[in-house]
C-alpha cells in the first residue's frame, strides 16, 4: 500500500549507489515518490534507475564539492519543478589513530559528513523558502548519543550534525520546512564490512523501510533498533565511569575503516 504521506513526492537522496541509500530507492518508490539520487560512481545509479524506469532520475555529485551540490541541487529542482524531502544520506569515515594524532581525519569526516550535509541544506534551502513548504532529513547515526573510543572523529561529526540540524529545526518552522534527524544504529553495509561485533545489526532493507516510514510520518527523529537506542539514550545520562564501562561493550572494536 502507498504512504499518502510520500504519494507524489519529490525527493533528493544522496548517497544512494550502496548501503542504506541504495535501500531507500525502491522503498521510496513504492511510497510514490520521484527520486533523484546522487553519488560519486554512476555505474550503481544507472543501474537503480534502469529498475525504476520514469520514477528515478541520477544527478552525481561529490558533496565535499559546494558549487557541485549547488549544480546537482539546480539540476534536481528544474526536473521536478520543485523538492519536497531531501534525504541527506551520503557519509563515511577515515581511519583515526590515537597513536599517531593528526587532523587530516577529522577533516575528511567533516567535510563529508558535516560539511557535505551543510552543501545540500544551502542548495536546496532557497527553494523551500519560497515554496513555503519542505522537508529536510539527515542520517546521522546513533554513534552521535554519547563519546565512543573507537568512532573519535566518525562520531563527532555524526554529533555536528544532530546538533546544526536539531537547532534548525525551529528556525525553520516559519517557512511549514520540517527536519528530521535519523539516528540508525549498526547496519551491514560497505562502511561497516571491516567492523568486529556489531550488536543488534540489521540489514539495510530493513533500516530503508524504518526510515522511509519515519519520514512519511514527518518525525523528527527517527532511531532504532529501539533496544540498541534507548540504552544508548540512557547512557548518556549516567555518570562518566559508568557511562564508560558500559559503552566499552557496545563500540566496535575496530573502526569503520581501520
Ligand atoms: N552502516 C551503518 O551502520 C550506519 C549507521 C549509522 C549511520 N550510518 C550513516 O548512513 C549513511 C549511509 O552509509 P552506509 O552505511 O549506507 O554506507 P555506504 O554503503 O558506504 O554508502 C555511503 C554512500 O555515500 C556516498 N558517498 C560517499 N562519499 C561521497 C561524496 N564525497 N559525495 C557523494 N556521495 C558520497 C557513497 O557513494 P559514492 O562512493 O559512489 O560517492 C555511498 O552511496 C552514512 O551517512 C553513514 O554515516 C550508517
Amino acid at each position: 500500500m502507498k504512504d499518502p504521506g510520500l504519494a507524489g513526492a519529490r525527493v533528493w537522496l544522496t548517497g544512494a549507489s550502496s548501503g542504506i541509500g541504495e535501500a531507500m530507492v525502491p522503498v521510496l518508490v513504492d511510497a510514490g515518490a520521484r527520486v533523484a539520487i546522487s553519488a560519486r560512481r554512476t555505474e550503481p545509479l544507472d543501474a537503480l534507475a534502469a529498475t525504476h524506469p520514469n520514477r528515478v532520475v541520477v544527478v552525481p555529485c561529490d558533496v565535499t564539492d559546494r558549487a557541485a551540490v549547488a549544480a546537482a541541487a539546480r539540476a534536481v529542482i528544474a526536473e521536478f519543478g520543485g523538492l519536497d524531502l531531501a534525504i541527506l544520506n551520503a557519509g563515511g569515515s577515515a581511519p583515526f589513530s590515537a597513536a599517531q594524532f593528526s587532523t587530516t581525519p577529522f577533516t575528511q569526516v567533516f567535510g563529508l559528513n558535516y560539511f557535505g550535509v551543510l552543501h545540500a541544506v544551502e542548495a536546496v534551502l532557497p527553494t523551500m523558502q519560497a515554496q513555503r513548504s519542505g522537508h529536510l532529513a539527515v542520517i546521522s547515526s546513533a554513534s552521535a548519543y554519547n563519546p565512543m573510543a573507537s568512532l573519535t572523529a566518525y562520531g563527532a561529526s555524526k554529533a555536528a550534525i544532530s546538533y546544526t540540524m536539531d537547532a534548525l529545526r525551529d528556525e525553520l518552522a516559519p517557512w511549514h520546512i520540517d527536519v528530521s534527524v535519523v539516528c540508525p544504529g549498526f547496519i551491514r553495509t560497505p562502511l561497516t564490512a571491516r567492523n568486529g561485533r556489531m550488536p543488534f545489526l540489521l540489514e539495510p532493507d530493513e533500516a530503508a523501510r524504518r526510515i522511509v516510514e519515519g519520514l512519511a510520518a514527518r518525525r523528527p527523529e527517527v532511531h532504532f533498533p529501539r533496544r540498541l537506542t534507548w540504552p544508548l539514550k540512557l547512557v548518556r545520562r549516567l555518570p562518566g565511569p559508568w557511562r564508560r564501562a558500559l559503552l566499552r561493550r557496545v563500540a566496535p572494536r575496530r573502526t569503520m575503516l581501520d
